[in-house]
Parts: structure tokens; C-alpha cells; sequence
């Protein structure tokens, strides 16, 4: 029997806006929120009869409690999806939903799945980074990974040594563009279509609306980023202004096979081109995107040049600084996460890789003359992982 390949769209993508952790979600479960996303997917696409989707895949990185039981068949149920439609659960930690993505549009193209649902979830309020862990001694003791790459904020600071043309400066300057210019894209209503509303409760205020992004900091300075602490090392670079937070959120997106979508009346917003995912030392983390940037470029045959905008994970400054002085793009490039980031929206780990969608979905929107556009993350111990997408209403002319 031969196959053919068939082409991957993101048709649709929402999110939560995302909490600060122990904020507006501190008393509402991690599942919740991304049956509210996958909810929200079939309102807005009325289009799609629930049982023509054939997976649904949810990340989260720690799969205990409320983000446990096989999340994506879970939510599925509860999101009130047909019985017939199944569903797992996706770790690899911070690129959960886009692993989530790739994984299931692997599937498409090989013809197992028409449409899927795919997205992921953190509340790291409920569930502190490394919650349950417990890493085999061997990791250690046979000095397989550095141990203070266990945690983030080192392998930051590890990448400010290793590269230090990025300043302290630089990466407080980055931060501040970074919120001013998420305010800027909430002013001009940017932002908001991706968001669902989100009920809240709490024991102590009542019933309450989650409509924003609790994290964002708009007056953010470079005198009020000087004077904060570096909890990772004293003296050191990395502090609570240059990182992304702790914080809660969900997303979800609705991917199928291009002639679905057209048998269907949908409109897909990007195709998917490539795909990369790579491992590096994990006491550099933040680097990860180099390698997996060079490899689904030469999966896509294009270079840096052939792409007209970027969404890259904010999980630190300094580490997207270090992608971007790889490729000899500058630090305020307009084609790099021109809404902000993750520094000023947050980063709910696993949910975050269908925010860099949305928002590269967005970049689309704005200029159809954008024709390629790259989603990347690092993630923790020592990996990279990116995405290529084209435009889908791509209008022919060359940037
Ligand atoms: C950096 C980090 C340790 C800070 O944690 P925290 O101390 O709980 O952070 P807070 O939000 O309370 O901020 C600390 C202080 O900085 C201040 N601050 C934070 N951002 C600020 C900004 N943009 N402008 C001015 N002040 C700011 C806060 O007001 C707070 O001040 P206070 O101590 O006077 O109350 C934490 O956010 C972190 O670990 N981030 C990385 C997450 C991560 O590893 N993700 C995975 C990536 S791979």
C-alpha cells in the first residue's frame, strides 16, 4: 500500500489569558481551563462536527492531580466531546502543546487523523516547577547532567557566561520592549481574540471573570528592572523582570489536513512547513533553538533570510538575545515577537507553544505579505525545539 503525505493547517488556536501564579486561577483546577480552550475551539467553529475530530493531545509537565489521569482523554470527556473520541496526554516540559502539535501532525499527514485538537496546560500555582520529581542519582553522580541545570534560572545565568556580549543591560532593555510592546498590541485589540473568558472563583472575593493577562507589568522601566534582585546568583543577571514567571494558563488549537478544512469550510490561518526538535547541553538550555532553527530551516530548504517573522519564547532574555546575535538579528528586529512576549504575558509551560502560534498567526493577519514565520522554545534539560509555518493567505509578494 503507498501513502501520500498530505499538508498540516492550524485553523484556530485560544488560550486563557494567562494568571500569576497563586492570582486569578489559585482556586480553579488546570483541567478546567483547557476544557474551557477546547470548548471555545468548537464554539468559534461551528463548521466542525465534534466527531470528525480524531485525537485530542494536551501537554502538561507535571502530570499529577488535576493536569493527571491522561489530561487529553479527560478533558475530552469533560469538554463534553463524543465517547468515540480519544485522547493522551504529551510531555516535553516547556514545548509540551507544540510537541503536542508536531506529534499529531505527524499523524494527519500520515493519514491516521483527519482534524485534532491539540494544546496544553500549566498551573504552576498548583503545580511548583519539579513538584514529585525524582531524578535518578546516576544524573548526578555519573555527572550525565550538571545539577544546577535541574534549574532554569542557572542555565540562564550559564548563558549570560557563555555569550557575554549579552549584557544585563541588553536583557533588561529587551524585557521592557517586551512589555511595552504586549500593552501596545492589548491597546490595538490584538491580543484579545486569541483569550476565552475564564470563570473564576475564590473563597474570599467571589465569583469573578478572568478576561486579561494577570502577569503583564506596562510601566515597566530599566531603572525599576536595575533594582531588582538576581535570585539565581549573586551578582548575577537573570532576575524576575529579564525571565518569564511563575503562572497558570491553557491552550488549544485546531489543526486537520488541508483538504479537510476545505471539505469542511474552514479557513486555516498557517500550514505547516517543517518541524525540529534537538538536544543540547543541558546547563545551556536557552540555546536550544539554535540547532533546532538550523535543522527544520534545512528540513524546510530555506535560510534565516526566507523568514519574515518570528515568535520566540521569552522563558528569558537572555536566551532569546543569544538566537537572535546566532543569526545576526537585532535586538529590537520588528519581526521578532512584535505583541510581546512571554516575558510580559507569562509562561504556563506546556500551554505556551499555541501562544507563539496565535500570536505568528496574528504577524500573518497583519501583513499577508509575510510568507514564513518560525514558533521556537527552549526547553529544560537541554533542548530546542521549532516550528516553520506559512501563511495560508500569503499574498504572493516577496518582503
Ligand atoms: C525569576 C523568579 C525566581 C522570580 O520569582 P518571584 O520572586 O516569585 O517573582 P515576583 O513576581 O514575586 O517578582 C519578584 C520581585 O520583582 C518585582 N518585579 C517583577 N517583575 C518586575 C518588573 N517587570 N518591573 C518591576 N518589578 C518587577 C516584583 O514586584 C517583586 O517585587 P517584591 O519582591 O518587592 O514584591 C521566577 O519568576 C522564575 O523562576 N522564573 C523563571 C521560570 C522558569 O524557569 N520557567 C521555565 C523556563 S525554561
Amino acid at each position: 500500500m503507498s501513502r501520500q503525505l498530505r499538508d498540516v493547517v492550524f485553523v484556530d488556536g485560544v488560550r486563557t489569558p494567562f494568571g500569576r501564579s497563586k492570582g486569578q486561577y489559585a482556586e480553579t483546577r488546570a483541567d478546567d481551563l483547557v476544557i474551557k480552550c477546547m470548548r471555545e475551539l468548537l464554539r468559534r467553529n461551528p463548521n466542525l462536527p465534534p466527531e470528525r475530530i480524531d485525537e485530542v493531545a494536551i501537554a502538561a509537565t507535571t502530570q499529577i492531580g488535576d493536569q493527571g489521569l491522561t489530561i487529553g482523554r479527560t478533558a475530552g470527556i469533560l469538554a463534553g466531546l463524543p465517547t468515540t473520541v480519544p485522547g493522551y496526554a504529551i510531555d516535553r516540559m516547556c514545548a509540551g502543546a507544540l510537541t503536542a502539535v508536531t506529534t499529531t501532525a505527524g499523524g494527519i499527514a500520515f493519514g491516521a487523523y483527519d482534524v485534532v485538537i491539540a494544546g496544553g496546560v500549566e498551573h504552576m500555582g498548583r503545580h511548583p516547577m519539579g513538584e514529585g520529581v525524582d531524578p535518578n542519582p546516576r544524573i548526578v553522580a555519573e555527572k550525565l547532567v550538571n545539577p544546577e541545570a535541574l534549574f532554569m534560572g542557572n542555565t540562564a545565568e550559564n548563558l549570560h557566561d557563555r555569550f557575554p556580549a549579552i549584557t544585563k543591560e541588553r536583557a533588561d532593555a529587551y524585557a521592557v520592549r517586551s512589555q511595552q510592546k504586549a500593552a501596545a498590541a492589548y491597546e490595538a485589540g490584538i491580543i484579545q481574540p486569541d483569550l476565552v473568558p475564564i470563570a473564576t472563583r475564590s473563597a474570599e472575593e467571589g465569583w469573578g471573570l478572568a478576561t486579561t493577562d494577570e502577569p503583564m507589568r506596562p510601566q515597566t522601566t530599566m531603572e525599576s528592572l536595575a533594582a531588582l534582585k538576581t535570585p539565581f546568583r549573586s551578582h548575577g543577571r537573570v532576575t524576575a523582570g529579564n525571565a518569564a514567571g511563575i503562572n497558570d494558563g491553557a491552550t488549544a488549537a485546531l489543526l486537520m489536513a488541508a483538504e479537510v478544512a476545505e471539505e469542511l469550510g474552514l479557513e486555516p490561518k498557517m500550514k505547516l512547513v517543517s518541524y525540529a526538535y534537538v538536544g543540547i547541553e543541558a546547563e545551556f538550555m536557552g540555546a536550544g533553538p539554535i540547532p533546532s532553527t538550523e535543522k527544520a530551516l534545512a528540513q524546510a530548504g530555506l535560510t534565516i533570510d526566507d523568514i519574515d517573522a518570528f515568535e520566540i519564547n521569552e522563558a528569558f532574555a537572555v536566551q532569546v538575545l543569544s538566537l537572535l546575535d546566532h543569526y545576526g538579528i537585532a535586538d529590537d528586529d520588528a519581526r521578532v515577537n512584535p505583541f510581546g512576549g512571554a516575558i510580559a504575558f507569562g509562561h504556563p509551560l506546556a500551554s505556551s507553544g499555541v501562544r507563539l502560534m496565535n500570536q505568528l498567526a496574528a504577524q500573518f493577519k497583519q501583513d499577508p505579505a509575510k510568507r514564513y514565520g518560525i514558533t521556537t522554545m527552549c526547553v529544560g534539560l537541554g533542548q530546542g525545539a521549532t516550528v516553520i509555518w506559512e501563511n495560508a493567505n500569503w499574498n504572493g509578494e516577496s518582503k
